[in-house]
């Protein structure tokens, strides 16, 4: 039957910039869907529709817009303007990137809404709240604080308790207070409205739904049932409003009161699907409808209440014809050197460095599905396994095989390859590509299908072991030397770019841009799986001309890994620094101000943007660094400074700085220094370590002042 797929990712909330674990499940889905897109169904490319968009609403957004002095439909903008250098970056394909703040989820959510309602499955009760008088608003758990009401510990969160790991209720809290004003939150009824979760109806039909093979992994099917109870008894109905003011959707018929944030939140994976049919000039109601559409979600074990409990009741209660179609898989957390990311032990990867670092997104990529599977297991980035990973695989298998034939096709043959192969080379093909039970395509792609992507990649890995194998027996630079094996050595080539293309085609998923390039040098069209069956294989290889080989991919330089994390003297000093957030902030650790100056006393110092050509250690001095600037003097500077303890000296080289550049020449044990440059540190460096280089936002040019 023809397959046609809606895929979709878990939303991010619109307040902070994409994260690596963030990247992975995108990476995961995206491999996927170009896979899906590889498929034919009747000569034609497999329809596959994959959309994403922001999670807007909710106190927190909010509350940071409130804090920049913005709305938040202009904080959130702002934040969805910076997704595509991540996606573009990391080569991910959406579709469409859209919003939940948007008419057609307004339009879906408040449609599911009354038809829940229709269904008696809403009701309103009144309940106790916190309220912030000076603020005006309802406090979520998390906007109160106070002391544990086990172990007694100050300023711990209204719903758990961060030192003991309590659970309680905010009402428990002793001494009460608001994040946001620091008043004492006094209790206010109000009216909410519940989703009844525990309808009998409710528990009938999520058990059914549940089970349905191949809608969820097993381990999730177990874990989901668990929390049913033999009966249901474990359902609790769900408050799904929230007073005003509140950055959300209206409740239909209920002024004052806001669609709690993980309502309209799912219904945002539709919205975006619309969106984009709208702008396509497609038919979203028929695709809905059509019997051969499957959504599959791709989220993280931290969110699976909400996707297999809420959501699908809400879709099936509400009559919406996609919950026949869902699958939902979920992946494990991203770990670093088996430990949760924190940015505070350094172990935080962001995306963004990855990538001003130089570092190729396909490898992370690469080395992200080798350690992916189908199951809800964490998965650890470890930097010496990244290095080896790619380096082995794709730099010492995959590419090698291009880079030690191509050159010969070029030179000896103008480009063309063989017009045929012999029975010998036909049976290397047939080994590389069929395995011992002939049928390694297939295995690979079963593999795929299923999010088995480390499987499908050692089973890729071996077809490249034996075209490698091949290469080594048959010795093409040996052959390119004797006269008489012309024609073996354009066997050999070819065979062995024949190989080299099936491996291309089958990695193409993961390296979306590794195989435009090799489709440009070799002339080739899109790739589809179909490519790798039968006479495909072949066809069109033989005597084909080739253009020029340019090297695909560089090694991982394991230096790169250092700087890809945070580092431990400037996350110490992060750390120390006072939150800017914190009303209790204690003025008493920022340094006094200096006495007031006149803008003349301003004027008379002469700052200058400066580069940093290059750095070096200082033979016996533990504390400086040598630095060589360049302020567009048509001279460079040498200036030290003891910022050793700091940063290494590669990290600057390259870098602008600040420099003081009208300082007297200061002669020093080492040699003179001609200025200063300057960093931030705190009031105390003993208990506050950490220095802070200058460095002008990019677009400044060295000699440029600084006023
Ligand atoms: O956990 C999160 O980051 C949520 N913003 C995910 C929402 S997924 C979907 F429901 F929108
Ligand atoms: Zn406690």
């Amino acid at each position: 039957m023809t397959r046609q797929l809606f895929v979709t990712t878990a939303l991010p909330y619109a307040n902070a910039a994409f994260h690596i674990g963030h990247m992975m499940e995108y990476i995961q889905a995206d491999i996927w869907v170009r896979y899906q897109r590889m498929q034919e169904e009747n000569g034609q490319p497999r329809v596959v529709h994959f959309v994403g968009a922001d999670d807007t609403h909710g106190t927190p957004i909010m509350i940071a817009a409130e804090k920049e002095g913005v709305t938040p439909q202009e904080f959130v903008a702002k934040i969805a303007a910076g997704r595509a250098q991540y996606l573009d970056g990391f080569h991910i394909a959406f579709d469409n990137w859209y919003s939940t703040d948007s008419p057609e989820n307004v339009d879906l959510s408040q449609g599911i809404y009354r038809r829940l309602r229709d269904a008696g499955l809403i009701y309103t009760k009144t309940v106790d709240r916190f309220y912030d008088t000076a603020k005006g608003m309802f406090l979520a758990d998390r906007n109160i604080k106070g002391e544990c009401p086990v172990c007694h510990s100050k300023d711990q969160y209204g719903d758990n308790c961060e030192v003991c790991g309590a659970a309680y209720q905010p009402t428990e809290l002793i001494n009460p207070y608001s994040v946001f004003t620091g008043s004492t939150p006094i209790l206010k009824p109000s009216e909410q409205y519940f989703f009844k979760l525990s309808d009998p109806r409710c528990f009938q039909f999520l058990k059914e739904w549940l089970n349905t093979p191949g809608r969820l992994q097993p381990e999730m099917v177990n874990k989901v049932s668990e929390w049913l109870g033999e009966n249901g008894e474990k359902l609790a109905d769900w408050d799904i409003s929230r007073d005003a003011p509140y950055f959300g959707i209206p409740i239909p018929d209920a002024p004052g009161k806001f669609f709690y944030v993980w309502l309209d939140a799912p219904v945002g994976y539709l919205a975006s699907l619309k969106n984009y049919f709208e702008k396509k000039g497609l038919d979203y109601d028929a695709f809905l409808n059509d019997p051969s559409t499957e959504q599959v979600h791709f989220i993280g074990k931290d969110i699976v209440s909400f996707h297999l409990l809420f959501w699908p009741a809400m879709l099936e209660f509400s009559g919406h014809p996609v919950i026949d179609k869902l699958k939902v898989n979920v992946h494990g957390h991203l770990t670093v050197n088996n430990e949760k990311m924190s940015k505070s032990r350094g172990t935080g990867i962001s995306p963004l460095r990855y990538l001003e670092l130089g570092m190729n997104p396909e490898w992370l990529r690469y080395y992200l599905a080798f350690k992916l599977n189908s199951k809800v297991e964490d998965l650890d980035f470890t930097g010496e396994d990244f290095v080896a990973r790619v380096n082995s695989d794709l730099i010492g298998k995959y590419v090698n095989i291009a880079s030690r034939c191509a050159g010969f096709i070029a030179k000896k043959f103008d480009g063309k390859l063989a017009p045929a192969l012999s029975a010998t080379a036909r049976e290397w093909i047939a080994r590389a590509l069929n395995g011992e039970q002939g049928e390694r395509q297939a295995a690979i792609a079963a593999s795929y299908e299923a999010r088995e992507f480390g499987r499908a990649l050692r089973e890729i890995m071996e077809v490249a072991d034996v075209a490698n194998r091949y290469v080594d027996e048959n010795k093409p630079w040996l052959l390119a030397k004797d006269e008489t094996k012309t024609a073996e050595l354009h066997e050999v080539c070819t065979t062995a770019l024949i190989l080299f293309r099936q491996l291309t085609v089958m990695l193409s998923p993961v390296l979306p841009h590794v195989a435009a390039r090799v489709r440009e040098f070799l002339g080739d069209a899109a790739y589809s799986w179909e490519d790798t069956k039968g006479e495909r294989v072949h066809a069109g290889m033989l005597g084909r001309t080739i253009g020029a080989y340019s090297h695909l991919m560089q090694r991982v330089d394991a230096r790169m890994i250092d700087d890809l994390f945070d580092k431990p003297a400037q996350i110490a000093a992060a750390a120390a620094a006072p939150a800017p957030a914190a009303p209790s902030g204690d003025a008493s650790d920022i340094e006094e101000l200096a006495p007031e100056i006149s803008i003349d006393d301003f004027t008379r110092i002469d700052l200058r943007v400066a580069k940093i050509v290059n750095c070096e250690h200082v033979e016996g001095s533990s504390k400086l660094l040598r630095l060589t600037l360049d302020a567009g003097e048509g001279r460079t500077r040498n200036v030290f400074s003891g910022i050793k303890s700091a940063y290494q000296p590669e990290q600057l080289i390259g870098k602008l700085t600040v420099m003081v550049a009208n300082l007297a020449p200061r002669k020093m044990k080492f040699g003179v220094s001609e200025g200063m440059v300057l960093c931030a540190s705190a009031k105390d460096e003993k208990t506050h370590p950490g220095l802070y280089l200058l460095e002008p936002v990019s677009g400044a040019q060295p000699g440029m002042r600084i006023r």
